[in-house]
């Protein structure tokens, strides 16, 4: 019987960290594989010593890269690979592969890094992004999830004060798309596939994350959506992935970003459908 470990973060409090990983935990056992649960403190990096109770293969739904990749170099297939893991855990790295492969997002330029004790403010570097994107304009950071770091900057005064507040922390500036506010698809993909695809939308935020309010439907996806979704996650190389799709000016797809450990509950109330099982069946099909 082939042995999976499904690794999540152990200092996260919230229930649904939890409640994602006995998602896959119980797809692997209907699979006839024994899986079993673990948070990624439970997974002892001691370098010197060989890694005990070696699985099969491990479901990684944490972004402890640095275990990733411990995991992976001990020779263990590791899902999403850490590299792919990685580059989604920074939005700014992600749209910069994802714009090296012309796929359609807003306009949006990298911040540059600052580091925190020091300011470029008098540079006429803000001035420029300001006149580039124009206002209202989205700052959003590197590394968040679940829409909280996402800001929607109204004028100089909130812009200036947030850059100033973002000194040494990898964020973006990012043409905000007016025609999708409070509204946005996401599409679970596995191996290439289309597995799921929900519509979310907001009527009390320009931000449609479920976990920030937003109420989610069944959607059926448009060819376009379709193609840029699976271009989108293969630009970052994800196995799995879930793509969040914006509304651009002729409701044509706008990529948002790209999650490499997204959440599939919501997308399993809504629509029936188990994406953790599509996961399992593709993992094992490709060990075969
Ligand atoms: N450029 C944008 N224009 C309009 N709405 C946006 C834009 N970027 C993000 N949003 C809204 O904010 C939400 C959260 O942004 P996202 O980049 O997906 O971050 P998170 O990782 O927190 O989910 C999106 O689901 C979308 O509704
Ligand atoms: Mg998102």
């Amino acid at each position: 019987m082939k042995k999976c470990w499904v690794i999540y973060n152990g200092s996260l409090t919230s229930d649904k960290f939890r409640d994602q990983a006995e998602l896959l935990k119980d797809a692997a056992e209907r699979a006839g594989i024994n899986a079993t649960l673990k948070k990624n403190y439970e997974v002892l990096m001691a370098l010197h010593e060989e890694l005990g109770g070696r699985p099969d293969f491990v479901v990684f739904l944490d972004k402890d890269i640095l275990l990733a990749t411990y995991l992976k170099n001990a020779g263990i297939p590791v899902f999403n690979d850490p590299e792919v893991i990685e580059t989604c855990d920074n939005k700014a790295k992600q749209y910069i592969q994802l714009a090296k492969d012309k796929i359609a997002m807003p306009e949006t330029i990298i911040a540059p890094k600052v580091y925190p004790k020091f300011t470029i403010e008098k540079s006429g570097y803000y001035e420029m992004v300001l006149e580039k994107l124009g206002l209202p304009m989205i700052i959003k950071e590197g590394h968040g999830s679940f829409g909280m770091k996402v800001y929607l900057i109204e004028t100089e005064k909130e812009f200036f004060a947030k850059v100033d507040e973002l000194r040494g922390v990898d964020y973006v500036f990012q043409e905000f798309i007016e025609t999708s506010r409070g509204r946005d698809i996401r599409v679970n993909i596995v191996g290439g596939e289309i597995v799921a695809a929900m519509h979310r939308s907001s009527e009390t935020d320009f931000r449609a994350n479920i976990t920030n309010g937003g109420v989610a439907s069944v959607i059926e996806l448009t060819p376009a959506q379709k193609e840029l979704a699976i271009r989108a996650a293969e630009a970052v190389g994800a196995e799995f992935a879930g793509v969040d799709l914006l509304f651009g000016e002729n409701e044509e797809p706008l990529v948002c970003e790209v999650n490499a450990a997204a959440h599939i509950r919501n997308i399993y109330n809504v629509t029936g459908i188990n994406v953790a099982d599509k996961m399992i069946e593709y993992i094992v099909g490709k060990l075969a």
